[in-house]
């Protein structure tokens, strides 16, 4: 058996309802099941799984796929891993299949980094080793650790590294480029190498850390490349996405020293980023672990602004995470140095929501002997409640302000109403607002023609043949290729579903990204014939437009007067052809 004829023959025997009713409960509605959606931060049932298309789509955050999407998501595993797991489930022997290659353009950068990783842990161990093992021992870091996070050195050579990778083989071009050389010679010289992972545990790059307090910038990281980007890169994040769904929280820290100490008492569901404040990107990537997030950052006035900055970032995607407040200048490192074990377990176990967090802060921006700064700090208060879903916490915060300012409970409650009233109104009037969605939908028309064509392709074959037989041009690169796609695997299989296409699709995310758009339309099941021509027509009318656009563009862009007339009388004909 071939690949494809394994991959399909396990899919067959596989039935996404048990699947995914393993992970999340299921609750048969109609012909399909609901469930909540484990790929965002959801109460509700919004997932729907269907056990006659066989797969899962979220009316609220789109996900949707196949069993094998739904398993690499959840598991966050890759393809062949998800394989050969349900081949061993099923009893279904691999014998003859190769695993799936996804990509060769960066299998060098990956090589390089692996053997530089490799030749830094074995520096560290050498003679030439011997100052930075007595440093990590002095930070008290001992060998298990130092292994668990591949730890290693820089030698003070010029070129030791540059020497052994280029004698491999590798070019000086590539090496500059990957940023583990510059000018033809190593970077690094007499650091301690923390190797950088990307989200599936490949190392992507180094920083690297002085071992002594020389005035030198402390870390120093690889460049940024096609492969590592700071405000992308989280640490430990290749650990923690395992642990968290255990631990069911996910804790952030400022530094790598915080993440490698806090693995020393256990604590292995953390991520830092690398000294920058959190990006959108990282915010995705952390809630998709656990929607119970702690922010874990240093106890000064740096840590406190960090704090501030990211718990606002969460509220604003809705998500209020916990803050654990470190004093006394300490970081995680630090504190548990001191402390232990048992007293950062219950720094986690009391962590306070970050609404409370903040009322705390802002009171030490006023001066609570004037009435007016009394009062601004009430108002402030107020916005902060505002945002909290839970009513207890706000009868709480409410009834705790009065008491503390001794002002009536009701007066308090109804100030609080106006200014929640407002909010919601404010709200309300930008979701209705009519001129964004009007012009939306215009420019969505043909679109969700060429979308809904290409739904009732992947589930009537009749579909294709009409389709195919009017020479239809999608108007954009991404359609033409997905239809392209479509067809093919129609003629060469001789049948289509949208969850074998998924597989087929696996490693071309634009599509996959496309297909997704498609199958949340939410349509009827079939189409008749005056339905699908009427969305074939317009997307010939877009078409059509666009190209007397071109004409006219070009009429306006040349002064030669033969080809004026040359395209005027190209949009005459097209004119014509319209009617
Ligand atoms: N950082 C950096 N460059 C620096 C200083 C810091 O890139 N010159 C990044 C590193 O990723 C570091 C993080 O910012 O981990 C937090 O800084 P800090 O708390 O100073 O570092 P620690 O990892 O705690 O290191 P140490 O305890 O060894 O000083
Ligand atoms: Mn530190």
């Amino acid at each position: 058996m071939n690949n494809q004829d394994i991959v399909n023959e396990i899919r067959r025997k596989t039935d996404i309802v048990d699947i995914i009713g393993e992970k999340i409960p299921l609750e048969k509605r109609g012909k399909n099941y609901f469930g909540v959606c484990p790929f965002h931060d959801d109460t509700n049932p919004s997932m729907s799984v269907s056990r006659e298309k066989q797969i899962y789509t979220c009316f609220s955050c789109h996900a949707t796929g196949n069993v094998f999407t739904f398993l690499m998501n959840y598991e966050h595993k890759e393809f062949n891993q998800v394989i050969s797991d349900l081949a061993s489930r099923l009893g279904i022997a691999l014998n003859g299949f190769k695993p799936r290659k996804i990509s060769t353009k960066y299998d060098d950068w990956y090589n390089i980094y692996d053997l530089a990783n490799k030749f830094y842990q074995n520096n560290l161990m050498s003679k030439e080793g011997l100052p930075a093992r007595e440093y990590l021992k002095q930070r008290s870091i001992d060998e298990e650790i130092i292994k668990e996070f591949e730890i290693g050195y820089s030698l003070g050579e010029r070129s030791s590294l540059t020497t052994l990778l280029t004698k491999k083989g590798y070019s000086l071009d590539l090496l500059n480029k990957i940023g583990l050389t510059t000018n033809d010679y190593d970077i690094y010289h007499n650091r301690l190498m923390f190797p950088l992972h990307d989200l599936s545990g490949k190392v992507i790059g180094f920083s690297g850390r002085i071992i002594n307090n020389s005035k030198q910038n402390k870390y120093l990281n690889t460049k940024e490349t096609e492969l590592f980007k700071k405000g992308r890169l989280l640490y430990h994040y290749h650990i923690a996405k395992e642990t968290a769904r255990v631990s069911k929280s996910i804790i952030i820290m400022e530094g790598f020293m915080d993440i490698i100490r806090a693995s020393t008492i256990g604590v292995k569901n953390t991520v830092a980023t690398m000294g920058t404040a959190l990006t959108s990107d990282h915010i995705k990537d952390i809630r998709r672990l656990s929607n119970n997030i702690i922010l874990c950052f240093d106890g000064d006035d740096a840590g406190v602004k960090a704090t501030l900055s990211a718990g606002e970032d969460f509220t604003k995607e809705n998500i209020e995470v916990k803050v654990i407040e470190l004093t006394d200048g300490d970081d995680p490192d630090t504190y548990i140095l001191k402390n232990g074990k048992e007293a950062f377990l219950s720094l986690i176990n009391n962590a306070i929501y970050f609404s409370d967090f903040k009322i705390k802060v802002l009171s030490n921006n006023y001066n609570f002997l004037s009435s007016e700064d009394k009062a601004n700090y009430i108002h402030d208060v107020l916005e902060e409640t505002v945002k909290i879903k839970d009513s207890i916490r706000v009868e709480i915060i409410l009834k705790d302000l009065a008491k503390k300012f001794e002002i009536g409970y009701n007066t308090l409650e109804k100030s609080f109403q106006e200014l929640k009233n407002a909010k919601t109104e404010k709200l309300v009037d930008e979701i209705l607002s009519p001129v964004k969605t009007a012009s939306k939908e215009k420019k969505d028309k043909y679109q969700k023609a060429s979308l809904s064509i290409i739904y009732y392709m992947l589930n009537n074959p009749l579909v294709i043949d009409k389709v195919e037989r009017e020479n239809l041009v999608f108007p954009t690169e991404a359609l033409r290729a997905l239809y392209c796609e479509i067809v093919y695997f129609y003629h060469k299989y001789g049948f289509i579903n949208e969850a074998d296409f998924y597989t087929y699709l696996t490693d071309k995310r634009e599509l996959i990204n496309l297909l997704n758009e498609v199958l949340v339309l939410d349509l009827k099941p079939d189409i008749n014939d005056e339905e699908l021509y009427d969305y074939v027509k317009v997307i010939r009318e877009y078409n059509l437009t666009n190209a007397i656009k071109r004409l006219e563009t070009k009429i306006k862009e040349t002064t030669d007067q033969t080809l004026q007339i040359k395209y005027a009388e190209e949009i005459r004909k097209l004119r014509i052809g319209e009617k």
